[in-house]
């Protein structure tokens, strides 16, 4: 385990930032440039109408209608820039964030997806993927632009009245701290059981659609509408907690600005008959504090996102940590050369750590020039010796040797490419002939690949096809079921690489 698998999820994901730091930072200093722009803008404002109703020279007024101008154009464009900065990380880390997970998925496929359902797992590969992005972009930048513009606002207010700064340090505290706090506890426990509810309803609908037909024949379609219905109406309902929570967040900052700004306005108006301000820096201060708070409003949101983010970052984890569902050698032995002999002494294999035994006691040998049949009724354990023998399981008793070696000293993609089999219900990718055979191995030449398809009597059906190669195999490979007959699911290619 490295010391980035140990970390909690969240910063785990942040870290995948780490080479984008730069990008980031840009991100978040155009971010605070804004928001600190937007309150620059209504206090200077607030000067120049405040001023103007002194009726200066026009002179005395050109220098800030100029920094007006310049502000309010700075906005947009630093918006802009923040925008398609944190976007840029934010979609960098959502790849490789993708890719990492199937890398992963692949690694430990066929055996360690068992204990994921691929409704759920489709959830964790695009829903719960795609919500890094909010991480980025709805959660690390506007804390941080609400921290850097914030300070600057309160220490240019000080300048102005300090007490008046001191009201609105505090204002802006309880609506950027403890609001959104507030606010992530009623909605962590939504965002938890939402991932999940989320999860849930993809597998109801990846089940109802994949076995649509199966639930019209048994007359069961209405129960299976039935259940997408009941986890749609769970994961609707957690969005709406989380909504309400988000709503009642938004409420209660909009509450705490409005006392701020009274408190500042009080202490301004005191100021003013006192003598320590005067009455245009008054304006500017009451519009710069009413101002400041735009700088929070986001937080409640970010930290509900951060809270969203977490859950589906948890989920994410869960696959990269899946632990690896076959003993992988450090040091693996050279593949092994045909031909190849292998030998099973007193094989036990099982599919849970206590579960019952799928095989016991099997002695076997396969040596070069011999046919073995392996014959037994249902369930007696002929394809868990195959994905025995395909290293997609580990045997928990007894020696399996490969050229004299144990099969669990070499590379498992090695011992595919001497072992092969031909499953029951091969997958197909919905992809062309071409690119499903090479699947077995990528960059096999076309000759390679015909070699490969005359080897296993396919050369004349994929000859016949006006497309051949390039022929389109349809989902599960149903574009090829009928027509001519020949291409048919049982003709589908196996897992390792033909001799
Ligand atoms: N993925 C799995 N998880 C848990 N148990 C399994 C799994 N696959 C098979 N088993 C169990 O292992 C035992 C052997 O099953 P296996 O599929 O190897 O039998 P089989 O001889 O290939 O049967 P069939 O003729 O139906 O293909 C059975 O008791 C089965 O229930
Ligand atoms: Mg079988």
């Amino acid at each position: 385990m490295t010391a980035a698998m140990r970390r909690a999820p969240l910063p785990r994901l942040l870290a995948f930032a780490c080479p984008l730091r730069a990008g980031l930072l840009v991100a978040a200093l155009a971010g605070a440039a804004t928001t600190a722009a937007g309150v620059a803008l209504l206090g200077t404002s607030g000067y120049l109408i405040a001023r103007a109703a002194e009726h200066p020279s026009v002179t005395a007024l050109a220098v800030v209608v100029v920094t007006v101008r310049a502000l309010g154009i700075g906005r947009g464009v630093l918006r802009y820039a923040e925008r398609l900065k944190g976007h840029d990380v934010a979609f960098r880390v959502l790849g490789d964030v993708r890719v990492r997970l199937y890398e992963r998925l692949a690694a430990i496929a066929p055996a360690g997806l068992r204990a994921f359902r691929s409704g759920d797992l489709l959830a964790r590969l695009v829903t719960d993927v795609d919500a890094v992005q909010d991480l980025f972009v709805r959660g690390v930048l506007p804390y941080t632009a609400a921290v850097l513009a914030g300070a600057g606002t309160v220490t240019a207010c000080a300048f102005l009245l300090a007490p008046a700064a001191g009201a609105l340090a505090a204002g802006l505290l309880v609506a950027g701290a403890v609001v959104p706090v507030l606010t992530c506890v009623i909605v962590r426990r939504s965002a938890v059981r939402g991932a999940a509810a989320r999860g849930t309803l993809t597998l109801r609908i990846a089940d109802a659609l994949v076995g649509a037909r199966d639930l019209v024949a048994f007359g069961a379609r209405d129960a299976a509408v039935g259940a997408v219905r009941a986890a749609d109406a769970v994961a609707a309902a957690g969005e709406r907690r989380a909504a309400v929570a988000s709503a009642l967040g938004a409420g209660l900052g909009t509450a705490v600005s409005g006392l701020t700004v009274w408190a500042v306005l009080l202490l301004g108006v005191g100021a003013v008959r006192d003598g320590t301000l005067d009455s245009v820096s008054l304006a500017v201060l009451v519009l710069t504090a009413l101002a400041a708070f735009e700088v929070v409003a986001p937080l409640p949101a970010a930290t509900a996102r951060l809270a969203e983010t977490a859950a589906g970052a948890r989920r994410i984890a869960a696959v990269l940590d899946a632990p690896d569902p076959i003993r992988i050698p450090a040091r693996p032995l050279p593949a092994p050369s045909r031909p190849v002999t292998v030998r099973m002494r007193g094989v036990g294999a099982r599919y849970e750590p206590d579960g019952p035994w799928a095989v016991r006691g099997l002695d076997l040998e396969f040596v070069p020039g011999r046919r073995v049949a392996l014959v037994g009724p249902s369930g007696s354990g002929k394809s868990t010796v195959a994905a025995l023998l395909l290293r997609f399981l580990d045997a928990d008793e007894g020696a399996i040797t490969v050229n004299g070696h144990d099969i669990a000293a070499y590379e498992p993609d090695d011992v595919r490419r001497v072992i092969g089999g031909c499953p029951q219900d091969p997958h197909l990718f919905d992809s062309t002939i071409r690119e499903n055979l090479r699947l077995a191995r990528s960059g096999a030449t076309d000759a390679e690949l015909l070699d490969a398809a005359d080897a296993a009597r396919l050369l004349p059906w994929i000859a016949a096809l006006p497309e051949g190669l390039d022929t389109p195999v349809g989902a599960h490979g149903t574009a090829l079921s009928g027509g001519s007959g020949a291409g048919s699911r049982s003709h589908a290619p196996c897992w390792p690489t033909p001799p």
